[in-house]
């Protein structure tokens, strides 16, 4: 293999986990992109070079995430003598450690690349497993594979997806504070238990958000981004998190939510109400009242999931 074959360009949308109610098993992939240009090298080498969001910050050499991704998939195919390192060139937009899945864009990416690079030995449904026992969880690394709206269920440590594309055209307002959250410290304040109340609360809301993407109801949809599982218990950690929630729907958002474990808030607003902008400027400004800068990002929801661009 020359080095042209052993090369390949990748980008994995960023995702918004939990999307209300549906903690640690829905997610969405939006608009944002990570790009990965990866080479696998015969010899021992990880080279590593990343420009934009948090570039400074990205581990070099073999603590990086995407190699050990990318070798995970090598040891999986069995292929992990043959090639013992990698040329890892990264252009990232996702914001890290705000709730948008950026480790899972390196997760996914490595995986999809490196598969593509020796002829897809693995499905997506393969690498799908893999990306979630690398994450631990997949509700951002779902979404980053397949695309659209997901649902996840994990039964004795197996992920199973369904997928699918909403029926109503959404915009999603994202107002990404200028603080990370790391997700640890965001699962640190959740109880260990919950009122069953709660959990009647979340699974109807759960219940209803799915159906009613799916069936093209956004009379539904004012009523089914709400939760009580983990937003109440982590309103603490983001500054005026309630109070942007109630400026977005004021605004005409249909509904908002923290992005994953935070720290960036998410609203949802039909693309047909052109209502985005003013949504946004109502969640910055709201922020700030709270003494939180932040920045808005007006994306839609990303159709295709983690895509091979040039080969
Ligand atoms: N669902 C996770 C949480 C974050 O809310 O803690 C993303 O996996």
């Amino acid at each position: 293999m020359d080095n042209k074959k052993n090369r390949v360009r990748v980008r994995v949308p960023g995702t918004s986990a939990n999307c209300g109610p549906g903690f640690d098993c829905l997610g969405l992939a939006t608009t944002i992109y990570n790009h990965l240009d990866l080479t696998l090298l015969r010899n021992g080498k990880v080279i590593v070079e990343a420009t934009g969001e948090g570039a400074d910050n990205i581990p070099r050499g073999r603590r990086n995430l995407t190699w050990q991704a990318v070798r995970r998939l090598l040891q999986e195919v069995k292929r992990e003598d043959e090639f013992k390192g990698a040329i890892i060139r990264m252009k990232n937009h996702v914001p890290i450690s705000r709730g948008l899945g950026s480790s899972s864009t390196a997760i996914v990416a490595g995986l999809v690349a490196a598969n593509e690079i020796l002829d897809t030995p693995l499905n997506r449904q393969e690498l799908l497993k893999l990306a979630t026992e690398i994450e631990g969880h997949p509700d951002n690394v779902a979404p980053a594979l397949f695309g659209g709206f997901t649902v996840s269920v994990m039964n004795n440590g197996e992920v199973q997806t369904f997928s699918f594309q909403p029926r109503i055209k959404l915009k999603l307002v994202v107002a990404v504070p200028d603080f990370e959250l790391s997700t640890r410290l965001a699962r640190k304040v959740l109880p260990r238990n919950i009122p069953l109340k709660d959990a009647i609360f979340n699974v109807s809301r759960a219940s209803m958000l799915i159906a009613a993407l799916v069936e093209g109801r956004e009379d539904l949809l004012p009523l089914a981004f709400d939760d009580a599982l983990h937003q109440p218990y982590r309103k603490k950690l983001v500054p005026g998190m309630t109070e942007v929630f109630e400026a977005a729907k004021n605004a005409g958002a249909l509904g908002a939510a923290i992005s994953g474990a935070g720290s960036c808030l998410i609203a949802f607003t039909s693309a047909r109400s052109r209502l985005e902008e003013k949504i946004a400027s109502a969640m910055v400004e709201e922020f700030q009242i709270h003494g939180v800068k932040s920045k808005a990002l007006i994306l839609n929801v990303d159709k295709h999931g983690a895509q091979i661009l040039k080969r």
